[in-house]
């Protein structure tokens, strides 16, 4: 079959495929554990709810404009005022279906084919697919040894006349590393010194742990005219528990999301306006939703540390944030697909492997799911990776035995 080049470069997104992969297994009854997963369990705020309820019930629900509704825009530049301390206006603006289109549209109107975009590794898995998508060339930067955190130099290292843009995302899927400030500081003068744009996926600013400060990045940006070349990505999806809601948003300068805006207008149009409203009620309603699942994502990462620190050849680096922690497996297998497709079919817990990432020998657990299902997935991991484990595990009334060494 004739497929475009770009077309069969993309691989699919194995997070994706792994919820599906654990509601194929669920349906079928199979105890599936599923760590695997990208989305808080916590329910959707009531002020979203009732915000589309009004809408849907006026039965009219239609096109929007395809930078997003003038309402969303107003909670965007309140959004960012309050976190960024940060006065944009609408023309600064563009509500997207998720961060996830956001991002691409924003990589869309930047890159030519060829060109470079550097992010750090572990980094999510779009990341890389995004940039082919433009006929453009993912960077990778190692991190320093044994840790999440980037160096500048390393970063340095790989700018070359290609090089167009850098993406940070911190707190950082799948690492759960917030990078320090002295890092954020360095990495927006960087930017501004060579020209850059910079892309700062902050979607989880707000799911972080042990009293840490959120960090602004625009405190750092000395060009604070329109012709700065920082973005801003952010969204409902995570913070509010709204996964399913698609709404994301971009905040840069008004000539780059004019042209985000004019890719974005043939590609989907404007984003449902049903949800643009959900989106609307979740950021201007009561925020005691953001906070609680803070803490619950925060008690969960502490049980989830405590018990992998129990086995033996695991090395656990503790989360600053986020709902993943990236642990080094590699001492029970070096292949870290072999290894998730063995607990999975072993056991029946979905973890990611963390070549996906863009390192391997990890795998990565996620903690937003209950604390019964992260504490009885770590303990059938145990049994299962363990050597000294008891011979039989019972997942309710079905008995596993271990028929490997
Ligand atoms: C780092 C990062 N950026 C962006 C997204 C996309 O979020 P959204 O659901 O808003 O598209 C995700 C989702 O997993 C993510 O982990």
């Amino acid at each position: 079959m004739s497929l475009s080049l770009i077309g069969k470069g993309i691989s699919e997104s194995v997070t994706l495929k792994l919820n599906e992969t654990a509601a194929i297994l669920r349906a079928k009854g199979d105890p599936v554990i599923h760590l695997g997963g990208g989305e808080p369990k916590s329910k959707v705020p009531i002020d979203a709810i009732v915000a589309t309820a009004a809408l849907l019930n006026s039965g009219e629900v239609r096109y929007t404009p395809a930078d997003g509704i003038p309402a969303l825009k107003q909670a965007v530049i309140r959004y960012t005022d309050e976190y960024y301390n940060r006065v944009v206006g609408p023309e600064n603006v563009i509500a997207s279906g998720g961060a996830k289109q956001a991002i691409m549209v924003a990589l869309q109107a930047i890159l030519n084919p060829q060109e470079e975009v550097i992010f750090p590794a572990p980094y999510w898995v779009s990341y890389p697919e995004m940039a082919k998508l433009c006929g453009a060339i993912p960077v990778p930067v190692k991190p320093e040894d044994g840790t999440f955190y980037p160096r500048l130099q390393d970063i340095e290292q790989v700018v070359g006349s290609y090089t167009k843009a850098v993406i940070i995302n911190s707190p950082n899927n799948p690492s759960g590393a917030m990078y320090s400030e002295q890092f954020i500081a360095d990495i927006v003068a960087f930017c501004e010194k060579r020209d850059l744009y910079l892309i700062m996926d902050d979607i989880y600013h707000r799911l972080i742990f042990d009293g840490r400060k959120r960090i602004n990045c625009w405190d750092f940006a000395k060009d604070k005219t329109e012709t700065s070349k920082l973005i801003i990505i952010n969204g409902v999806s995570k913070q509010y528990a709204m996964t399913g809601f698609r709404i994301g948003w971009a905040v840069a300068n008004k000539k780059l999301i004019e042209v985000m805006t004019n890719i974005q207008s043939h590609q989907t149009s404007g984003p449902s306006g049903l949800l643009q409203r959900a989106a609307v009620g979740a950021i201007n309603g009561i925020q005691s939703s953001v906070e609680s699942l803070r803490t619950t994502l925060e008690n969960n990462r502490n049980v989830l540390v405590a018990h992998l620190n129990s086995f033996d050849g695991v090395h656990v680096t503790k989360p600053d944030g986020t709902f993943y922690l990236f642990a080094d497996f590699s001492s029970y297998d070096k292949d870290s697909t072999r290894l998730a497709n063995f607990l999975l079919e072993k056991v029946q817990v979905v973890t990611v492997p963390g070549v996906e990432f863009g390192m391997e020998g990890y795998l990565r657990i996620s903690y937003c799911g209950s604390i019964k299902d992260v504490t009885e997935g770590v303990e059938r991991m145990k049994w299962a990776l363990d050597p000294n484990s008891p011979n039989e595990l019972y997942i309710g009334d079905r008995k596993l035995v271990r028929d490997w060494s």
